[in-house]
């Protein structure tokens, strides 16, 4: 089955379940951002078909709640730091490097859902600024010439 496929038949089996209940439209959403890690950009004109719900209505829940992603997760989420510590630090310049390397801008994910870049407010090791965290690791005091060579390791260990 191709992920096309797998998300209009979870649809349609959510669409089942909530069809006439009450709040349906953020059930069904919820739901698939607990599959999905995100809301696919297909999903809101599907589910307008398919809940008779103007595509208008459906884009307003998901900007209005912070909790819905329209990106996909990366399967490394690499978060900079831009808390006054690590901006005194030039976090600024860490994440343009990120972005050129990776092709991508803050809040998106990497082509081949290996990478997501957020910049975030201090993880709480100021001492270490500039500071980057890759999953639940911390790279502290980082230089923008090492970035590469951390990036690599992860692109490396899927090889
Ligand atoms: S400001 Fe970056 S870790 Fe505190």
């Amino acid at each position: 089955m191709t992920k096309k496929d797998k998300l209009q038949a979870d649809l349609e089996g959510l669409v089942k379940k909530w069809k006439d209940k009450k709040g349906n439209l953020i059930m069904i959403l919820h739901s698939i951002e607990n599959i999905y890690g995100y809301v696919p950009r297909e999903t809101s004109l599907k589910l307008s078909r398919l809940l008779n719900v103007p595509l208008a209505r459906i884009y307003e829940v998901i900007t209005f709640y912070n909790y819905f992603k329209l990106e996909p997760p990366g399967k490394h989420n690499v978060s900079i730091c831009m808390g006054t510590a690590c901006y005194l630090r030039n976090a600024d310049s860490l994440i343009e490097e990120i972005e050129k390397i990776l092709h991508i801008k803050e809040g998106q994910t990497t082509k081949d859902e290996m990478f997501h870049l957020d910049v975030v407010r201090c993880l709480g090791c100021c001492g270490l600024a500039p500071v980057m965290m890759i999953d639940e690791k911390v790279y502290g005091k980082v230089k923008k010439n090492e970035i590469v060579d951390i990036l690599s390791k992860y692109v490396k260990e899927e090889e």
